[in-house]
């Protein structure tokens, strides 16, 4: 039925398959910042703190009856751990994305978003009709035009990612001083930072030091540094009161995964009482990095530009003979064709540098 369409992908070098990798690679793939995707001791925390409760499992929406004192308990703990006056527990980054964009940008307000902001927050643009303006990514200048070009009267919301998924750069901090300056609210997708950057590994608001306020909203996803499934959003007790009240995945979607909750919970507590401990781990890996490639990074996602679709499949099989997983990330989703490499903690320094010199080699 879709053979055409399957064939010109293909065709395209853009064919996508899933996959069960070899769990004897070394992961330089995953999202899994802090490697605690395989730390048994986080998961018999999270089952003992199942344990002390009679129901473990969602069973409805958040509101009929589906809310849980452990999510209760999440959502407390980060948004005080993030300076923020109330949290919410929503069931992924994408459902995230799809509330705050479609409930938050109401008639007469502008929606102004990164141009590489994540498919989940772009999709979901093609329902605002022309409420949305999208600005050369992360340039500040240009988004400052927009915002002078708009003499509307509704609300300007503007939309970025802390670490960009792909390329691994930081949001430009001119961009929270427009926000100030132009009395915007703010969204800040911290799926790549929270758990990352910061010197106790909070993201871009401790990065850049700067106090969250009532027309800063951070969203962040448990599927990654957390080491679980799942996502968050804090911001103000209003703005989690309108997206309670107006927020469609949050409203008619069954509460978000109890036992992913409280294992991001746990995994979160550790991440802060050995915030240092990880902090350090994570500035031996740019040192790394600069030692073999000369790149000063500051996030863990290490692109490196491929010439075609085709090189970069091939470059990632070489490098699975090797022993090796990176990601190979293709047009659409990029521009240019990249090898994603991700220096993560759960990998060892000696394989990282293992696996530069396999790179240099080619
Ligand atoms: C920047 C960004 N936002 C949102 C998401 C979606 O999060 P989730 O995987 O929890 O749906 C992702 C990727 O997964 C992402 O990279």
């Amino acid at each position: 039925m879709y053979q055409k369409e399957l064939n010109a992908i293909k065709k395209s070098g853009r064919f996508r398959q899933r996959k069960v990798w070899d769990k004897e690679l070394i992961d330089f793939a995953s999202n899994d910042y802090l490697g605690l995707a395989n730390n048994k001791k986080q998961l018999k925390k999270a089952l003992n703190l199942l344990d002390e409760y009679t129901i473990h499992s969602p069973k409805a929406s958040m509101l009929v009856n589906g809310y849980h004192e452990i999510h209760e308990r999440f959502e407390q703990s980060l948004a005080k751990l993030n300076g923020f006056e109330e949290g919410i527990v929503v069931g992924s980054g994408f459902l995230a994305n799809v509330s705050l964009i479609e409930a938050l940008v109401r008639k007469k307000d502008m929606l102004f978003i990164d141009e590489e902001y994540h498919a989940s927050g772009m999709m979901t643009t093609g329902l605002l009709a022309d409420r949305v303006v999208k600005f050369r990514h992360n340039d500040p200048n240009d988004l400052e035009e927009k915002l002078k070009k708009f003499n509307g009267d509704g609300r300007k919301i503007i939309a970025v990612e802390g670490v960009y998924s792909m390329s691994g750069a930081l949001c430009d901090r001119a961009i929270f001083d427009l926000v100030d300056k132009y009395e915007a609210l703010m969204i800040v997708d911290e799926a790549h930072s929270s758990g990352v950057i910061g010197e106790n590994l909070l993201g871009i608001f401790e990065y850049y030091n700067i106090e969250p306020h009532e027309r800063h909203i951070k969203m962040g996803t448990l599927g990654k540094a957390y080491g679980s499934y799942g996502a968050y959003i804090l911001a103000s007790s209003h703005i989690i009161s309108f997206l309670i009240n107006r927020g469609k995945p949050i409203i008619y979607s069954t509460a978000p995964s109890v036992i992913d909750t409280a294992l991001a919970l746990v995994n979160i507590e550790t991440v802060a009482k050995n915030s240092s401990k990880y902090y350090e781990k994570i500035q031996k890996r740019y040192e790394i990095i600069e030692k073999h490639l000369g790149i000063r990074s500051q996030s863990l996602i290490l692109p490196i530009e491929m010439p075609t679709n085709s090189t970069t499949i091939e470059m990632q099989k070489h490098l699975i003979k090797k022993g090796f997983l990176v990601g190979a990330i293709r047009q659409p989703t990029v521009e240019k064709p990249i090898l994603r490499v991700i220096p993560r903690v759960g990998s060892s320094k000696k394989s990282l540098e293992k696996l530069f010199q396999n790179l240099k080699k080619t």
